[in-house]
Formats: C-alpha cells, sequence, structure tokens
C-alpha cells in the first residue's frame, strides 16, 4: 500500500491511497454541504402516495438550481439523481412511478458534484407511521454509523471502523451486509481505500490525516446476503428482511475527523427528529 498527494483527475489505482490538502477539504465541505442541504429539502416529500421519482426529480432540479451536478447520473449506465432503497432494498433502488406507502422505510442516497468534488450522504426516511422493528432497524443503523465514526481516527485502521460496526450491529442479532462497502472519494466517485463495514481490529489500511472516503454500513434484520434483481442495480436481501443504510462523507484530520453532510437542519436522524 502507498499514499500519494491527491492529483487532480487522477484515476482510481488498486493500492493507491490519496491524500488531501486544504484544497480537497475546502472542496468537500462546499459539496458536503450543498448534498446535506438537498436531503434536508427531501424530508418533507417522503409521504404516502409520493413516487419516488418525484423525489428523484426534486433533487435533479436542486442540482441544476444550485450549479451542481448528481454523481450517478449516467454514471455506468445508471439513469437518475439518487437512489431511492425501499424496506428490503439494500441499497441502488430505482426511482419510479410506484407511490410510497404507509409504514415504508426508505433510504436515500445522493451525490451532488461541486466544483468536481464528491458529496456523498443517504438517509432513512420513515414513511408515515413505521412499525417498532423498523424502528429498531434504522434506530442501531445510525448507531453504528456512530460507532464507525467513532473510531476514525488517525491511528485506527479501517478495520477499526469495521469493527466498531459490526460488533455493535451484531449485539443487536442484526447482520452486517458484506457486498457493498464504504470508499475513498474526492474529485472521484469512487476511490481506494475501501472501507468494509465488518472486520478485525488493527487490519486494513491505517488512517491517516488527509484521508476522505465514506461510512455508509447497510444492516439487515435478517441474514446478511444480498442478491442484485433483474434491473441490474437493485440489491436487495435474499431473505427480504428490512435493511437499512446511513452514509457520511469524512475527512480524517489530525486529531480526529471532519464530517462533511452534516445535515443543516438537523435531520440526519429520523428517529432523533420525531422524538424531539
Ligand atoms: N451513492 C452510492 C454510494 O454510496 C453509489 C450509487 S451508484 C448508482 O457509493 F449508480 F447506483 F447510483
Ligand atoms: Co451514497
Ligand atoms: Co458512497
Amino acid at each position: 500500500m502507498t499514499f500519494v498527494d491527491a492529483p487532480a483527475k487522477a484515476r482510481r489505482t488498486a493500492g493507491v491511497i490519496p491524500l488531501h490538502g486544504a484544497e480537497g477539504f475546502a472542496g468537500m465541505r462546499k459539496a458536503g454541504a450543498l448534498t446535506a442541504q438537498a436531503l434536508d429539502i427531501l424530508t418533507d416529500y417522503v409521504e404516502p402516495g409520493v413516487p419516488t421519482a418525484t423525489i428523484d426529480k426534486i433533487a435533479y432540479e436542486f442540482a441544476r438550481d444550485n450549479g451542481a451536478v448528481p454523481a450517478t447520473l449516467f454514471y455506468k449506465g445508471y439513469r437518475h439523481s439518487l437512489c431511492t432503497s425501499i424496506n428490503h432494498v439494500v441499497c441502488h433502488g430505482i426511482p419510479d412511478e410506484r407511490a410510497l406507502r404507509d409504514g415504508d422505510i426508505v433510504n436515500i442516497d445522493l451525490t451532488l458534484v461541486v466544483d468536481g468534488w464528491h458529496g456523498d450522504s443517504s438517509r432513512m426516511y420513515p414513511v408515515g407511521e413505521i412499525s417498532r422493528k423498523a424502528e429498531r432497524l434504522i434506530e442501531i443503523t445510525y448507531a453504528s454509523l456512530e460507532a464507525g465514526l467513532a473510531a476514525a481516527i488517525p491511528g485506527n485502521t479501517t478495520g477499526d471502523i469495521g469493527h466498531a460496526i459490526q460488533t455493535l450491529a451484531e449485539a443487536e442479532r442484526m447482520s452486517v451486509v458484506r457486498d457493498f462497502v464504504g470508499h475513498g472519494l474526492g474529485q472521484l466517485f469512487h476511490d481506494e481505500p475501501n472501507i468494509l463495514h465488518f472486520g478485525k481490529p488493527g487490519t486494513g489500511v491505517p488512517l491517516k490525516p488527509g484521508m476522505i472516503f465514506t461510512i455508509e454500513p447497510m444492516i439487515n434484520l435478517g441474514r446478511p446476503d444480498v442478491k442484485i434483481l433483474s434491473d441490474g442495480w437493485t440489491a436487495v436481501t435474499r431473505d427480504r428482511t428490512l435493511s437499512a443504510q446511513c452514509e457520511h462523507s469524512i475527512g480524517i484530520t489530525e486529531t480526529g475527523h471532519e464530517i462533511f453532510t452534516l445535515s443543516p437542519g438537523g435531520l440526519f436522524n429520523p428517529l432523533a427528529v420525531r422524538a424531539a
């Protein structure tokens, strides 16, 4: 493994981890803030009866009006501005004309590109009244991200992050999805290193100031196994149990980390908002 100063427009190179400076952090701050603002605005539209295509359109227009581009639009053949993953959909759910229903839980995952920098974040949105087990799943998914974040400090390794997430989720008899991982990002959407949401302490890549990556655990109520539907994107739990996810983009600093995608309205965790 090697570390390099993050060059502009670099390609992803296996085992080469970019270290970003002040310019990268400034770029990520702006992109992350706009993504978080968009996710805040979408809160009002997540209601029974609303098709996910409507949510996609609102995000597209918000990006356009704010000088940003949704990173997923035309990414590897994907044709939408965000992903909407409902109930047993683990990730990469495709927005469509079907309406949200009372009791659904939906993850909205949005990446806005601002001045070339990628702000990638996702949250859970309850639709109307949700079940107690759905609530518990969301609670634990957020707590697992928090546990991962607490381990994201220089001197630790990527394995420490994964271990913290896995330990918390499995203590609640929930499971961690293995097939999708967090990732480095910056001027690239997906860069080194991979951030596994499971693992052993002290393994993986040492965390160094200047590393920029996402943490985005997917937690299932049942088994961790996933399958991809015939559309080539939608990932679902094999046992059809509920799945939840939340994601922040962060940068490792000298003393800890900076979260680039904090909600300006304090809306990141919907259950904390409802309890307030
Ligand atoms: N935003 C997702 C991530 O967290 C990637 C979505 S790629 C798509 O990395 F093409 F499915 F939209
Ligand atoms: Co994302
Ligand atoms: Co991501």
